[in-house]
């Protein structure tokens, strides 16, 4: 589904996509203001629709009151907003609302969901991660199994980016905490093979979706997770926009916050989840933006999306190949992102030259220094796609990085 007339062009350089990426990109202001931006970091967060900074805009102008505490007609209103957002990604990925934690990113819904199942944990009891992991699914992990003396195995970095998750399943296994996608390969484990594997053992399985969710999506009733946490800022949403989705089995976990808008009676009576796990006052405009955010992206086809990506990082790859020096990190089949050194160049310098040149990257240890460490390098450089991303966007990256090599040769 094109979402509008398809006026893409080939380029030619460099093959052909048939997403109408360049309609898209009239969507998104920054790039009217930037007209030289070439924006190829939204693994590290995403360019914000026009739509997403009119609904922010709009709850401040028209409906600026805190939620769940006054009984004025705009707290109502924020009331309402705030729990019809909940029920928006409850729908979109197949989860009940009252199953959807507002934070404030990512990395608290992991904080939220490993502090509150530390204290099932005990001596002995394992927990299963991967390499591929973000420190956002690995620190907080590792601090649950300090605290309850449980033990983390890390599953090795296979060939072209893979990892041997269930062989690592045992009866001991009480946790397998998983990448949907890594951030810095662009390809995830086998999610229902994991799930068969720990069901089996009663273990509970745990994705990190940060990543996953904005190339692949998720459909948290056709796989049976437990727990699922993603970012609204990767999404085209704003920053200060996290969502743990918690199945209601897992609703009695302790609290990774106290103090207002979560106590039934003190000292420690807890209101029903959600609202036990969100105290303090939330970020009502982001959600606001999120909720924009996930209705833009919703007109496209997800898979349609990811063909674009995929046929961009293609090319990527393909001119990345022909520049002597160059050693691709992330497999072939890589979903947006490509990832590589250049042998005697670091991956600062090449991205402050690439920076000069207005071509924006990410370069360094990713926060996966496990993966980095399993692919025998200290840092990388990380090309990553988005929707609004052409094949002008990879031939300006391609004569940036020959930039690189004629500096440093
Ligand atoms: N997790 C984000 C990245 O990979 C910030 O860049």
């Amino acid at each position: 589904m094109q979402k509008k007339g398809n006026e893409a062009k080939i380029s030619p350089v460099l093959a052909y996509t048939m997403f109408d990426w360049k309609n898209v990109k009239k969507d998104f202001p920054i790039f009217e203001k930037r007209p030289d931006l070439v924006f190829l970091d939204n693994a590290s967060t995403t360019q914000k629709p026009l739509v997403v900074l009119d609904a922010e805009r709009d709850f401040y102008l028209k409906s600026n009151a805190n939620v769940h505490r006054g009984v004025y007609e705009i707290a109502a209103k924020a009331d309402q907003l705030y729990e019809q957002v909940r029920t928006e990604i409850a729908e979109w990925i197949g989860a009940k609302p009252e199953e959807i934690i507002f934070t404030k990113n990512a990395t608290e819904a992991a904080n939220l969901i490993a502090n509150g199942l530390a204290t099932t944990l005990g001596v002995d009891d394992e927990i299963v991660v991967t390499e591929l992991e973000h420190h956002a699914n690995f620190l907080p992990w590792l601090e649950a199994a300090k605290r309850s003396g449980a033990i983390v195995k890390i599953t090795k970095l296979g060939v072209n980016g893979g990892t041997d998750v269930v062989s690592e399943i045992n009866e001991k296994t009480k946790i397998v905490a998983v990448t949907q996608m890594s951030n810095v390969m662009g390809i995830g484990p086998d999610i229902n093979e994991i799930l068969m594997a720990a069901k089996k053992v009663g273990a509970k399985v745990i994705l990190d979706s940060a990543q996953g969710i904005v190339h692949s999506g998720l459909r948290v009733d056709q796989h049976k997770i437990d727990a699922a946490f993603f970012t609204g800022h990767k999404l085209f949403g704003p920053m200060g926009t996290g969502i743990l989705f918690l199945r209601s089995e897992l609703s009695g976990i302790n609290p990774l916050l106290f103090g207002g808008g979560m106590i039934k009676e003190l000292p420690d009576q807890w209101l029903d989840t959600p609202h036990k796990f969100e105290a303090g006052t939330p970020n009502v405009a982001g959600l606001a933006g999120l909720s924009a955010a996930i209705k833009y992206l919703r007109q496209f086809d997800v898979k349609e999306i990811a063909e674009h990506e995929r046929s961009l990082v293609k090319m990527a790859r393909e001119e990345l190949l022909k520049i002597e020096d160059v050693r691709l990190l992330s497999p072939q089949n890589a979903t947006s992102m490509v990832s590589f050194v250049i042998e005697g160049v670091h991956s600062h310098d090449i991205a402050s030259i690439l920076g000069e040149e207005g071509v924006c990257i990410r370069a360094g240890h990713h926060c996966a220094k496990p993966l980095m460490n399993a692919l025998g390098v200290t840092a990388s450089t990380r090309v990553s796609f988005a929707m609004y991303n052409g094949p002008e966007d990879v031939e300006k990256l391609i004569s940036a990085v020959k930039k690189v090599k004629e500096i440093f040769t």
